[in-house]
């Protein structure tokens, strides 16, 4: 019989989130099983769970506000961002890791695309294909075409803070200057600067929307969907896999890089909110109405369902109000059936059953400099920059690959509506982008006709599921425990046979 869930439990990331301006992801091979095992113990006090990271999430917003300081810029007074140095460190690890391990024989999750990896899966997903006219091969950077075993997740203030926690977890795997591991790649995201902290490189505010795990959070917001503990974590009520004990309190991490074409998609909302003649009330920016309908909230993070017109910076903030409403089933005046968020959580459009055990964690972080000046002239991008996408999902067959495939790269999703919706303009893909996506209703006032969306303006460049095991199988099943000597059942001191005389 299972236990009820203790937070000291679950890795830090997955049910509460680590506070971040910073996130390193250092992908790894493990060179040496036996040795890693061994090591393993040495890392695991480093693991932040999940109680600690909540004890920390809230002593930081405790000395913020003792810190507070309100400082006059001319203009006003604003709050003066104050710094804590905090840390958290989790460690997760694909299929292809979990065989290397060996802790048992055939370490599978039995989660077919887990156990099968993302590169199997990138086809489905819509990935672009670097071979055309041949056999698929994902055009993903090289690190995610290599065999990827495990990743540690590094979140904390800061760089300096990130990075030398970095060096305590390599120290900690390995012996004599002897590492376990190969580094295979170490990506850095970064919170955006300034007012933008918060909001993705396309200018969205993100992290609005989260669901609450039923007996773990204990504030449930106006709106906001309660979903079993097993729809995150394996093993537990509403889990509908079927997966070893050993996987218990773990959860599936899907880690994506996405680039974003920031110039691209602006210069698109820009010029196609004048040839689409939407109705663009006085004052108010073409541009800004159609981005927010493709997305389905503004950049403040209002709701286009609640606030269709114009953006309202209040109720954006407001967490009271933000998640507090449901679509209409069968109108996209207000929002597109294809906007992302409506895409990616239906709520009105279908029974809350079927979509809160498809509900995902998300976790992700921005990553890439700002636009710069030259690449906002020329609507071109330069330098590459996006969202390390991370969710958390006790399957894959409902949370991120279902998500990706049945509900983004679904033109008829959702289904038994007026019109074909349409392609998720943000996330979705088209194996074949020939002819371009398209979506139905980004103009408010003229439902039914199509839009070309010229680009995909988001494509990814690899990634890998992972599974984030529970500490209790950190410590007591993937380590080893180190070599001990039984003592001899006469009591005697032991004594190795050369030395015997
Ligand atoms: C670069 C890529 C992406 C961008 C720019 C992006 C942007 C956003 C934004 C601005 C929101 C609204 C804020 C919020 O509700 O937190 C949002 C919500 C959401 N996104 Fe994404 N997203 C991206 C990728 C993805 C992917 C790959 C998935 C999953 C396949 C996904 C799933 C979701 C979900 C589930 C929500 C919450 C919907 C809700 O509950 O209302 N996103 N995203």
């Amino acid at each position: 019989m299972t236990t009820e869930l203790s937070l000291a439990n679950v890795q830090g990331d997955i049910l509460v989130g680590f506070s971040k301006k910073v996130e390193l992801f250092y992908f790894f091979q493990i060179d040496n099983a036996d040795a890693f095992r061994a090591q393993l113990t040495n890392l695991v006090p480093l693991i932040s769970p999940a109680d600690k990271t909540i004890g920390e999430k809230a002593e930081i917003r405790k000395k913020k506000e003792e810190h507070r300081q309100n400082v006059d810029v001319g203009y006003g007074t604003v709050i003066k961002p104050v710094h804590f140095p905090v840390v958290g460190v989790n460690i997760a690890f694909s299929a292809t890791g979990l065989q290397k391990l060996q802790f048992i024989d055939n370490p599978k999750l039995n989660d077919v695309i887990f156990d099968n990896g993302m590169k199997q899966d990138a086809k489905e997903l819509g990935d672009n294909n670097a071979n055309p006219g041949a056999d698929f091969k994902p055009d993903w950077d090289p690190a995610f075409l290599q065999d990827i075993h495990g990743v540690v997740l590094i979140a904390g203030d800061s760089f300096d803070t990130t990075s030398k926690k970095l060096a305590d977890v390599k120290a900690s795997l390995s012996t004599n200057s002897v590492s376990s591991i190969i580094e295979v790649a170490t990506l850095a995201g970064d919170v955006r600067p300034g007012e933008n902290s918060g909001h993705e490189h396309f200018g969205y505010l993100d992290g609005i929307s989260q669901p609450a795990i039923d007996g773990v959070d204990e504030k449930i917001l106006p709106g906001q969907a309660k979903i079993n503990q097993g729809v995150v974590l394996l093993g537990r009520k509403g889990d509908t896999g079927n997966s070893p004990p050993w996987a218990l309190d773990g959860s599936i991490l899907a880690f994506r890089k996405l680039p974003q074409k920031v110039p691209e998609f602006e210069k698109f909302l820009l010029e196609s909110a004048k040839s689409s003649n939407i109705d663009i009330p006085d004052g108010a920016n073409g541009a800004d109405i159609l981005g927010a309908r493709l997305v389905g909230r503004w950049k403040s993070g209002a709701p286009v369902r609640l606030a269709p017109l114009a953006d309202d910076p209040e109720l954006g903030k407001d967490e009271q109000r933000n998640n507090k409403f449901k679509f209409s089933s069968n109108s996209q005046r207000s929002c597109p059936f294809a906007a992302h968020v409506r895409k990616m959580n239906p709520r009105g459009d279908l029974d809350a059953e079927i979509i809160n055990e498809r509900l995902i964690l998300r976790r992700g972080i921005p990553f890439g400099p700002e636009v710069t000046s030259e690449e906002k002239i020329t609507n071109k991008t330069q330098n590459e920059r996006g969202l390390y996408f991370v969710s958390y999902q006790s399957n894959l067959a409902n949370g991120f690959s279902f998500l990706q495939k049945s509900w983004a790269n679904n033109e008829k999703f959702p289904v038994e509506k007026p019109f074909l919706s349409g392609f998720d303009p943000i996330i979705g893909q088209k194996v074949d982008q020939s002819p371009p996506r398209e979506m139905i209703g980004a103009n408010g006032d003229n439902v039914s006709s199509p839009m070309k969306l010229e680009a995909q303006w988001v494509n990814s460049k690899g990634g890998e599921y992972f599974f984030s095991p529970s500490i209790p199988t950190l410590k007591n099943v993937i380590a080893k425990p180190p070599v001990t000597i039984p003592p001899p059942a006469n009591g005697y001191t032991y004594c190795p046979p050369e030395h015997q005389g």
